[in-house]
């Protein structure tokens, strides 16, 4: 096993314990500190809390901010829920995919986009809503995808953001 793999995990599960009820906390910690969990992360976590390995999968694969693949440079993350949906949701979700070239839940061949979605963010009155990293973009519809976009890949041509 990768050792720092093992000191990663090893150092949030010192902070919370071994309690399963801090499973939750020491998923989302730990994505944040890996970029995403490996199956060597969540076996781990399994053996340290004395949980099923099963268990830890699926609460990982369940919460959107927990990434169980290697993302790309930017992450986006759709909100998928009811309010941003009937503000024109459907459009902008098709656009995305389209832009990319992939559809949701994929990363692009090259690396720089993964294309995910989100529940609501608290922005519904601007719906549709997307975040790239940590950034929200509102009032969205196929053309203001298009324009985001191409702001992005010209500022990583440049190297800006
Ligand atoms: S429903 Fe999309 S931000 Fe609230």
């Amino acid at each position: 096993m990768d050792a720092q793999l093992a000191q990663q995990t090893d150092e949030v599960i010192k902070h919370y314990g071994t309690d399963a009820e801090a499973l939750v906390e020491i998923l989302r910690d730990l994505n944040q500190i890996a970029g995403h969990l490996s199956p060597e992360h969540l076996l781990l976590i399994a053996q340290r809390l004395n949980l099923p390995s099963s268990k830890v999968y699926s609460v990982a694969s369940f919460y959107s901010l927990i990434n169980i693949k290697p993302l790309g440079r930017h992450v986006i993350r759709f909100c998928e829920d009811a309010p941003c949906h009937v503000a024109g949701g459907r459009e902008v979700w098709e656009a995305l995919e389209q832009e990319l070239g992939i559809p949701f839940g994929e990363t692009t061949p090259d690396r720089q986009w993964s294309l995910l979605t989100t529940s609501c963010i608290g922005a519904c009155a601007v719906g549709p809503v997307m975040m790239i990293d940590d950034e929200i973009y509102g009032n969205l519809t196929p053309e203001k995808v298009h324009e985001i976009l191409t702001q992005y890949r010209e500022a990583d041509k440049g190297g800006a953001v």
